[in-house]
C-alpha cells in the first residue's frame, strides 16, 4: 500500500476507534460511602473529574450536603448528589455500579490498624448489609481499615444475604503500590511515571509485600540493603504519615489518589477496556490463604483473573512465609466478627 493510503487507513481506523469508544461508553454510577471524611472529600473531587462517571453519589452520616454542593459546581459531566444518614442510604446506593467505602475512623498515633477493628468492623457490616439489599451487583472497593479484616467481613455479610460474588469484592491496596512506585523511583533514580511494582499479601505492616524483584524498569543500582529498606518503608508508609500528621489522622490525599486510580480501573474493566491490571486484596487461591492481594485482571464482571505471584527473590519468599500467620489471623478475626455479631 502507498504510504499516503496507509496513513489514510490508519487515520480512519483511529477515528473509528475514537468514535466507537465514546459512542459505547455506558452510564456509570459511583457511590462513595464516608464521602465527607478526610479521604472521602478528595476522592469525591477526583471521581467528579473522571469522565467515565455519569452519576456520583456522596453518602455520609454527616456533612454530605456541603461536600456535594461544593463538588457539584465543577463543570464536568458527572451528576453529583449528596445523601446523609441512614434514611437516605438506600437511594444513595440504588443503581450503583461501583461503591467505594472510606467510611470509618482513621488511625491515630500509637494506634495499630487492629485497634480500629471494633469501630470500623461495625460500620462496614452495616454498610455492606445495605449494599446487599440495594445494589447487590455493584463492585465494592473497600478502603476502611483494617482491610485484612473488613474484606472478609464484607464477604460474610454478602454470603449471609445470598449476594456474594467473589469477583466483585476488592480490598483497596493501591496505596501500597503507589508508595512502592514512588519510593523505588526515588531510590533507583528512574522517572516515576514509568515505574511498576506489584505489591502482594495484605494491607498492614509485614503483610504488605512489595515485589521489587519484579519492578520495572529493573535497576542494578539497588543493593540488598536498599531493597530491604524500601520494603520496610513501603510497609511503614501509613505510620510515616500518621506520625507526620501528629494526631490529625492518617493518609487522606495519597489514599484518595490511590482510591481514584483503583476506581477508574474498575470502571474501565466494566466498560470492556482490555488489559486492566491492578493489585487488590481479593478472594484468592494464589496461596493457601482465602484472601490475598495480588495482581488482578479487571473485566466486565469485576475480577476476570487473579494473577499468580511470578518468581520471587529469596528475600520475598521469606517475607511471604512470615506474613501468612498474621494475615490469616486478621482474616479469621473478620470472619468471626461477621458470624458472631
Ligand atoms: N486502604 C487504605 O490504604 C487506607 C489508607 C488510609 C486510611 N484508610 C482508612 O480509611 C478510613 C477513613 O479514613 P479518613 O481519614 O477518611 O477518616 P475520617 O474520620 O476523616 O472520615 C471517615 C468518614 O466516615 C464517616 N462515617 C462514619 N461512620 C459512617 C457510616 N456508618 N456510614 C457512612 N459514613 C460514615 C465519618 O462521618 C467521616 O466523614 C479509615 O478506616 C482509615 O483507616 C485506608
Amino acid at each position: 500500500m502507498r504510504p499516503s493510503l496507509l496513513r489514510t487507513a490508519s487515520q480512519h481506523l483511529r477515528r473509528r476507534r475514537d468514535y466507537s469508544s465514546s459512542a459505547a461508553q455506558p452510564e456509570r454510577k459511583v457511590a462513595i460511602l464516608g464521602a465527607a471524611g478526610g479521604i472521602g472529600q478528595p476522592l469525591a473531587l477526583l471521581m467528579k473529574l473522571n469522565p467515565l462517571v455519569s452519576s456520583l453519589s456522596l453518602y455520609d452520616i454527616a456533612g454530605t450536603p456541603g461536600v456535594a454542593a461544593d463538588v457539584s459546581h465543577i463543570n464536568t459531566p458527572a451528576l453529583v448528589k449528596g445523601f446523609m444518614g441512614d434514611d437516605q442510604l438506600a437511594e444513595a446506593l440504588q443503581g450503583a455500579d461501583v461503591v467505594i467505602i472510606p467510611a470509618g475512623v482513621p488511625r491515630k498515633p500509637g494506634m495499630t490498624r487492629d485497634d480500629l477493628f471494633k469501630i470500623n468492623a461495625g460500620i462496614v457490616k452495616g454498610l455492606c448489609t445495605a449494599i446487599a439489599k440495594h445494589c447487590p451487583n455493584a463492585l465494592v472497593n473497600m478502603i476502611s481499615n483494617p482491610v485484612n479484616s473488613t474484606v472478609p467481613i464484607a464477604a460474610e455479610v454478602f454470603k449471609k444475604a445470598g449476594t456474594f460474588d467473589e469477583k466483585k469484592l476488592f480490598g483497596v491496596t493501591t496505596l501500597d503500590v503507589v508508595r512502592a512506585k514512588t519510593f523505588y523511583a526515588g531510590k533507583a533514580n528512574v522517572p516515576v511515571t514509568g515505574v511498576n511494582v506489584p505489591v502482594v499479601g495484605g494491607h498492614a505492616g509485614i503483610t504488605i509485600l512489595p515485589l521489587f524483584s519484579q519492578a520495572t524498569p529493573a535497576s542494578n543500582a539497588l543493593s540488598h540493603e536498599d531493597l530491604k529498606a524500601l520494603t520496610k518503608r513501603t510497609q511503614d508508609g501509613g505510620t510515616e504519615v500518621v506520625e507526620a500528621k501528629a494526631g490529625k489522622g492518617s493518609a487522606t490525599l495519597s489514599m484518595a489518589y490511590a482510591g481514584a486510580v483503583f476506581g477508574d480501573a474498575c470502571l474501565k474493566g466494566l466498560n470492556g477496556v482490555p488489559d486492566i491490571v491492578e493489585c487488590s486484596f481479593v478472594q484468592s487461591t494464589v496461596t493457601e490463604l482465602p484472601f490475598f492481594a495480588s495482581k488482578v485482571r479487571l473485566g466486565k464482571n469485576g475480577v476476570e483473573e487473579v494473577i499468580g505471584l511470578g518468581e520471587l527473590s529469596a528475600f520475598e519468599k521469606e517475607g511471604l512465609e512470615s506474613l501468612k500467620g498474621e494475615l490469616m489471623s486478621s482474616i479469621e478475626k473478620g470472619i468471626k466478627f461477621a458470624q458472631e455479631s
